[in-house]
């Protein structure tokens, strides 16, 4: 089996009903952090890390993200004539090689596994990445390429990890850890959305994955998991005793979950600030409104 890591999936099918009415008419993952969309992100990252085919698994209403990755040719006949030579440029990073990516429809929001699942054929017998574009990091060294440099050394099937308090572990995938190596731990459990009382651990799953082909075959399985849907969670969990086995990766990086209000206006903030064009005045910004919030209370 081919070991090198060349294509990634990004389940983009969810309903982002957490955005409504917003997500009414746009597809959640062209929300923007500053200027740019969640699943631009998202395809960058996929890039750092040496991923040449991307597969998008989407749904009605997801057109917008087909026509985002394809040239718009009026657009940039217009910017060319008027001379906006460095608005050309930053469409550039939106044109992908043709043929490189896929779309595929997931017919029935059946869970984040069939998703996966539904780009079978195209991932035929190789391993392959997995990115969830709510789940944004800021690292120096983009997430997926970390990954792949530690998975160079464990093989076997490797989630994104990440200490999350306690109490919100049940939103999370959590790992029940064999062995921690500091970077790496050796799974022996995982548990999609445990209650409380019964999660293993807080260490939770980040929506970053590195997947043997087996992973699929687990999945066709249709095995029903938490909440009623065929999850991812479960059918890694299957590999624990194969093979090379799960192994979780402490990632470094600042993880936003941009699938939830509060995290997606953190995200906003944090890349708002870090951004050269913007930092002086935005965060003059808002330090007036802490010290205007401040005298208030
Ligand atoms: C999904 C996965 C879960 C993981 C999470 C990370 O859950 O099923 O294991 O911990 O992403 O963001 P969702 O957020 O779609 O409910």
């Amino acid at each position: 089996m081919k070991t090198k890591v060349t294509k990634a999936i990004f389940p983009v099918a969810g309903l982002g009903t957490r955005f409504l009415p917003a997500t009414k008419s746009i597809p959640k993952e062209i929300m923007t952090l500053v200027d740019r969309p969640l699943i631009q992100y998202a395809i960058d990252e996929a890039r750092a890390a040496g991923i040449k085919e991307f597969i998008f698994v989407t749904s009605r209403g997801k057109g917008a993200l087909e026509d985002y990755f394809d040239i718009n040719p009026m657009l940039e006949q217009t910017l060319r004539k008027s001379g906006k030579d460095a608005l050309l440029d930053t469409l550039k990073t939106t044109n992908m090689e043709s043929g490189a990516i896929a779309y595929i429809r997931q017919h029935k929001a059946l869970g984040l596994g069939h998703a996966v699942w539904c780009a079978r054929r195209l991932i035929a017998n190789e391993p392959f990445a997995v990115i969830l574009p709510d789940d944004v990091i800021a690292a120096e060294k983009p997430v997926l390429q970390q990954m792949v440099e530690a998975y160079e050394q464990t093989g076997g099937a490797m989630v994104a990890a990440m200490e999350v308090p306690p109490e919100k572990a049940s939103a999370y995938g959590v790992l029940d850890v064999e062995e921690d190596m500091g970077d790496l731990v050796k799974v022996r459990g995982m548990v999609e959305k445990p209650a409380r009382e019964t999660a293993p651990s807080n260490l939770a799953v980040i929506g970053r994955y590195i997947l043997t082909p087996n992973v699929m075959a687990n999945i066709s399985k249709m095995k029903s998991g938490a909440g009623g849907e065929i999850q991812l969670t479960d059918a890694i969990a299957e590999e624990i005793n194969q093979d090379r086995g799960v192994y979780g990766f402490r990632f470094r990086g600042q993880r936003f979950d941009c699938g939830s209000k509060a995290g997606y206006l953190q995200a906003m903030v944090a890349f708002g600030m870090a951004r050269d064009d913007l930092r002086d005045e935005f965060t003059a910004y808002l330090e007036e409104m802490v010290s205007v919030r401040k005298a208030a209370q």
